[in-house]
C-alpha cells in the first residue's frame, strides 16, 4: 500500500487509468517512430547510393579518353565540371591507389587505399561504396561551412579500364549528412505530434475515466449515506454491465437489511406485547386483592390460580423467545447424530398422550424403521409442537402420526380432525407470534412461536414443513428431513427461497 498522499492520487482508478493509457500511447508511439524513421532512412538513403553509384559508373567510362589524352589541365577541368553537377568531389587514382588529379586540388599525390578502392584493384568488383565519418570543412565539397563538422560521406569508386585493362580509379565523395537531417526532421515532427497524441489521450481517459468511475464514486456515498443513515438507501441504476450490476447487488442488500430492520422492530413490538399482557393480567389480580378489605379465602384461590396461570404463560413465552434465539444463534451448529425417527416420535407422542385422552381425541402412530441423521433434542421440539397444535385445535376426533421414509427424505407426518386453518392464514402460519384466532390460542397457553420454532428447526436440518388443510375439517402437517443434508444449511435454504 501506497502511503499518503501519493497513496491517495495513485491509488485511484482514474489515476491508474491515466497512467495506463499515456504509458500504452507512448509506447506505441516510441515503437512506430523508431520503425518508420528507420525503414525511411533506409530508403532515402539507398535510392540515394544507387544512382550515385551509377553516376560514378558512368563517369569512369566518360573518363578514359581525357586520361589518355595526357593533358593534366584538361583531365581537371572535366572532373571540377562533373563534381559540381554530381553534387560532390571527384578524384582520379592510378592503379597504386595514388591521386592524380582531385577536383578540390588537395589531394594530389596522396596514397589512398580505402576499402572501396582496395575492392576494384585487388577485388576486381564492378563498383563499390562505403561510408565514411569525415571532418566537414569549409573548402570540401565547395559548401561553404561555418565550422568544422563531422558528418557522413559515401564514397563511391568504379574501375577506369581500357580494352579490359585497369588504368586507374574513379573516386567520388559525396555528403549524405542532408539524408539523415532530413530522417531527423521527419522524427522531431513525429515527437511533436506525438506529444500533442500523449496530452490528448492523457485528456480524453482522465474524461473517460471519470465516467467509468461514476458509479463506484456514486456506490461509496450511497454505502456510506447507508452508515449513517442505517436504511432506505438506494442507487440510481443506469444502462448494464457490471457496474449495474454492482449496483443491483446494492440496492438487493440494502432492501434485504431494511426488511430484516423491519422484521426485527415487529418481532420487538410483537414480543413486548405478549409479554405484558399476562402482566396486565396479573396487576389486575393482585390489584383488586389488594384493595379489598376481608378478601374471600375462595376468591382468593380462585385469583391466585389465575395469576399463577399468567405467570405460567409468561414463562413460556420467554422460554419459546430464549429458543428462537438461541437458534438464530447456532444456526450452523447442529449435533447432527444417526437418529431412529420412529423411535423419536413414539417416545413424544407417548409422552403427549394424557393429553389427548384428557379432550377424548384417539391419538394414533403408525411408523416404520426410519434412521436419519439429526439433532434428537431439537427434532423432538418439532414433533412435540406438531402434535400439541394437533390435539389444541382439534375438538373431537383423532389424530394420526405417521412415520415413513422416502428416496431421500424421512417423512413424517401429524394429520387431525380439528377446526382446520383458513386459506389465507397458510401464508403467515410460520411467523413469530401468528395466531388464527388469538383467544383461543391464549386460552390454551399458545404463543403463536410453536410453528416458527418448528419450522426454524427443520430448514437448519435441511428440510422443510408442507401444511394443507380445510376449514372445519382437519389439517395435516408433513415434516421432510434430508438423509443427505447439504453440509452447509444455509445454502439450502437460500436455495429454496
Ligand atoms: N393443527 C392445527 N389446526 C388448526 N390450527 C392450527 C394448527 N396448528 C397451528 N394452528 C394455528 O396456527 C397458529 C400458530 O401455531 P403455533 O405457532 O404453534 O402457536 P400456538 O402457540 O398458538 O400454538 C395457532 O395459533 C393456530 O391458529
Ligand atoms: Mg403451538
Amino acid at each position: 500500500m501506497l502511503n499518503k498522499p501519493f497513496g491517495k492520487y495513485f491509488g485511484s482508478i482514474r489515476t491508474r487509468m491515466v497512467l495506463i493509457y499515456l504509458a500504452v500511447t507512448v509506447f506505441t508511439m516510441v515503437a512506430t517512430s523508431v520503425v518508420v524513421s528507420a525503414i525511411m532512412g533506409d530508403f532515402l538513403v539507398s535510392q540515394r547510393t544507387k544512382t550515385q553509384l551509377k553516376e560514378t559508373s558512368q563517369l569512369a567510362l566518360e573518363i578514359t579518353p581525357e586520361l589518355l589524352s595526357g593533358n593534366s589541365e584538361q583531365l581537371f577541368s572535366f572532373i571540377t565540371a562533373r563534381a559540381q553537377t554530381m553534387g560532390g568531389r571527384v578524384l582520379v587514382l592510378d592503379t597504386d591507389a595514388v591521386v592524380q588529379a582531385d577536383s578540390a586540388s588537395q589531394q594530389n599525390g596522396y596514397w589512398l587505399p580505402y576499402r572501396e578502392v582496395r575492392d576494384i584493384l585487388t577485388g576486381g568488383a564492378e563498383t563499390s561504396y562505403g561510408f565514411h565519418r569525415i571532418v566537414r570543412t569549409m573548402e570540401d565539397f565547395g559548401i561553404l561551412g561555418t565550422s568544422d563538422e563531422q558528418v557522413w560521406a559515401v564514397y563511391y569508386t568504379a574501375p577506369i579500364t581500357v580494352s579490359g585493362v585497369y588504368k586507374g580509379v574513379i573516386l567520388f565523395s559525396a555528403l549524405i549528412q542532408d539524408v539523415q537531417n532530413s530522417v531527423s526532421d521527419v522524427i522531431g515532427k513525429i515527437v511533436m505530434v506525438f506529444v500533442a497524441v500523449a496530452v490528448i489521450t492523457a485528456a480524453i481517459s482522465f474524461m473517460l475515466s471519470g465516467w467509468l468511475t461514476k458509479p463506484v464514486v456514486e456506490l461509496t456515498g450511497a454505502i456510506r449515506r447507508m452508515g449513517t443513515k442505517g436504511y432506505g438507501v438506494r442507487v440510481d441504476v443506469k444502462g448494464g454491465g457490471e457496474m449495474a450490476e454492482l449496483g443491483n447487488a446494492f440496492n438487493r442488500m440494502s432492501e434485504r437489511i431494511e426488511e430484516h430492520d423491519k422484521v426485527r422492530d415487529e418481532f420487538i413490538a410483537n414480543a413486548s406485547h405478549e409479554l405484558k399482557t399476562p402482566l396486565s393480567s396479573m396487576k389486575l389480580l393482585s390489584e383488586s386483592i389488594l384493595y379489598q378489605n376481608e378478601p374471600d379465602p375462595a376468591i382468593m384461590k380462585e385469583f391466585f390460580q389465575d395469576v399463577n396461570h399468567e405467570v405460567d404463560r409468561l414463562s413460556n413465552i420467554i422460554t419459546d423467545l430464549l429458543r428462537l434465539v438461541q437458534d438464530d444463534a447456532e444456526r450452523s451448529e447442529l449435533d447432527r447424530e444417526p437418529t431412529r425417527l420412529d423411535t423419536l416420535v413414539l417416545r413424544t407422542v407417548n409422552r403427549l398422550r394424557p393429553l389427548a385422552s384428557k379432550k377424548g381425541i384417539l391419538l394414533q402412530v403408525r411408523t416404520e424403521p426410519v434412521v436419519v441423521p439429526v439433532e434428537p433434542m431439537r427434532i423432538e421440539q418439532v414433533v412435540t409442537n406438531l402434535v400439541e397444535n394437533a390435539i389444541k385445535y382439534t375438538d373431537a376426533g383423532s389424530v394420526i402420526v405417521h412415520v415413513s421414509q422416502e428416496q431421500t427424505d424421512a417423512v413424517f407426518s401429524v394429520k387431525d380432525t380439528g377446526i382446520g386453518i383458513p386459506q389465507e392464514a397458510l401464508l403467515h402460519l410460520f411467523e413469530r407470534f401468528y395466531r388464527v384466532d388469538k383467544a383461543r390460542s391464549r386460552g390454551t397457553g399458545g404463543t403463536g412461536l410453536g410453528l416458527a420454532i418448528a419450522n426454524k428447526i427443520v430448514t437448519m436440518h435441511g428440510g422443510y414443513i408442507e401444511v394443507e388443510s380445510v376449514l372445519g375439517k382437519g389439517s395435516v402437517f408433513t415434516v421432510r428431513l434430508p438423509f443427505a443434508p447439504i453440509c452447509d444449511d444455509e445454502a439450502r435454504r437460500e436455495k429454496r427461497q
